[in-house]
């Protein structure tokens, strides 16, 4: 029989690699990996590569394992979904996989000036009512370049017309350059 919800928190709270702050504590706590999580948990020098809404991590640790020389973080707010992935990593002994548990509107508190290289934002919600909420607008792109490289890239993957539509529109207002 699978595990139930508290004994999954129970694993997550436990793992090396998982990092626990929803926005509620990271008030309170300092973030000191900040600009240090090559240094501090990877203990390499590899370029840092975040998923935003992991869900269960399939994709983290899919990437991780397809690119042993990066880095994978991912990250979601619903730990239940992520214990899927971070248990998978933690079994099969992947060091350059972890995952951070907190909300994507305070993820500049987690990351250095120019400490990530790439972002993958995988099968997102479109928020369709909230645009406060959509992961492409604006406001979250504001957040993503107080850490990502200049020369850092977001990756996209959507299967909802409206998301990628939205995302088109936010690119031209924002005159990103796109690669593909
Ligand atoms: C539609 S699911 C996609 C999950 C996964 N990327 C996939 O392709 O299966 C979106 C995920 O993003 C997470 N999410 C959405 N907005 C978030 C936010 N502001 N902070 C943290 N997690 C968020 C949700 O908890 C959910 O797990």
């Amino acid at each position: 029989m699978g595990k139930n919800k508290l004994e999954k928190f129970a694993d997550m709270a436990s793992y090396p690699h998982v990092f626990e702050y929803p926005y509620s504590q990271a008030d309170n706590v300092p973030f000191d990996r900040k600009g240090k999580w090559n240094e501090t948990f990877f203990k390499n020098d590899h370029p840092i590569v975040l998923e935003l809404g992991c869900g269960r991590g399939e994709y983290t640790v899919g990437l991780g394992r397809m690119f042993p020389d990066k880095n994978f973080i991912g990250v979601d707010i619903k730990g239940s979904r992520m214990w899927t992935g971070a248990t998978e990593a933690l079994e099969a002994g992947m060091t350059n996989v972890a995952f951070l548990r907190t909300n994507i509107e305070i993820i500049d508190r987690f990351f250095g000036e120019g400490e990530v290289s790439e972002i993958w934002l995988t099968f997102s919600d479109p928020q369709m009512k909230k645009v406060t909420k959509r992961l492409t607008s604006t406001y979250f792109m504001a957040r993503y370049r107080h850490f990502l490289k200049p020369d850092g890239i977001v990756h996209l993957k959507t299967d909802s017309n409206f998301m990628f539509t939205y995302t088109r529109y936010m690119i031209e207002t924002n005159m990103f350059p796109v690669e593909f």
